[in-house]
């Protein structure tokens, strides 16, 4: 059974400065709620009851919002706020949670490595950070489900257009007889549209065999001096006998990678345009604003 998740959450966001200077980018608020909250909830959906965040510089602000804060607590049970209470406590009852710092970014697969210890010899979830998954959807449960069948690695993968490979590792597949997941049999992180070996990009959910401990080890550092787990997930392909295989679960849900900022801007409207309390107003106003006929501003330009 998988209950123990890993969430990494100590890259720089270097794409969402200068707003990431000094705060983390899984802190960035969908509405009123940060991103790492919708991502702990989808954990805790998903049978996970230990959560370890490896944090970075920033991790106070992490830390806070998964802590009970009694003053707080107290003054809105003053005033009969019972709905705003129960959201403020939400967050510190999802799951036990741990912290680990990664003193230096040196990769996701570097940050993996450091929950060795606390992971021990399980499979385990490890959920990035910054990429927010359907509510509706149950992906990683279809995760954990393959990891079981398989006993190997699984990765969540989704199709995209050829010129966005570059931007993600990329699989080559076959397909399993009788099976709707997939074998990966090679892996290349952000490949040129030209090298990649199919439009299948790997997303930000995986369910890894503790297999994978043992090569991020001896992993060296790849594309722009990070160790990879793209880079320790290939060798796992090479190398079925030592942890199982490595396999894919193709998601076509809803998806927004929250640390890029057009998709976080469309994460928030989507979202806010979903909601009870906000969505018909906001569809209004946006009707209203959107008027394609209106020329681009002047400043836009300098952008
Ligand atoms: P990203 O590449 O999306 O994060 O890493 P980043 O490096 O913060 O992004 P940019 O490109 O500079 O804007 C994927 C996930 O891995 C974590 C990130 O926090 C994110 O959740 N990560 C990455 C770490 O925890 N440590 C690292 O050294 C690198």
């Amino acid at each position: 059974m998988v209950i123990k998740a890993v969430i990494p959450a100590a890259g720089m966001g270097t794409r969402f400065l200068p707003v990431t200077k000094s705060m983390p980018k899984e802190m960035l608020p969908i509405v009123d709620k940060p991103v790492i909250q919708f991502i702990v909830e989808e954990a805790a959906r998903a049978g996970i009851t230990d959560v370890l965040m490896i944090t970075g510089r920033n991790k106070r602000a992490l830390e806070d919002h998964f802590d009970r804060l009694p003053c707080l607590e107290e003054a809105l049970e003053k005033k009969g706020e019972t709905l705003r209470l129960a959201e403020v406590t939400r967050s510190s009852g999802l799951a036990n949670i741990h912290y680990i710092r990664q003193g230096d970014p040196l990769g996701l697969g570097h940050a993996i490595l450091l929950s060795r210890r606390h992971v021990g010899n399980e499979p385990f979830a490890v959920l990035l950070g910054d990429d927010l998954i359907d509510e509706e959807e149950c992906l990683l449960e279809d995760l954990i489900t393959v990891q079981k069948e398989t006993g190997g690695s699984v990765v969540a993968l989704m199709e995209v257009e050829p010129e966005q490979i570059g931007a993600y590792g990329c699989a080559a597949v076959r397909p399993v007889s009788g099976r709707d997941y997939v074998r990966i049999t090679d892996l290349v992180e952000k490949p040129t549209a030209f090298e990649a070996p199919s439009n299948l990009a790997v997303i930000g959910r995986y369910v890894l065999s503790p297999a994978i401990f043992e090569v991020l080890e001896t992993t060296a550092p790849g594309r722009g001096g990070e160790v990879q787990l793209t880079d320790a997930l290939r060798t796992l392909t090479q190398t079925p006998e030592a942890g199982g295989g490595v396999f894919g679960v193709v998601y076509r849900g809803r998806r927004f990678d929250t640390g890029d900022k057009l998709n976080y801007i469309k994460a928030v409207v989507s979202l806010a345009l979903e909601r009870g309390d906000l969505g018909s107003e906001l569809r209004k106003w946006l009707q209203e604003n959107i008027d394609s006929s209106r020329p681009v501003p002047a400043r836009a330009k300098h952008l």
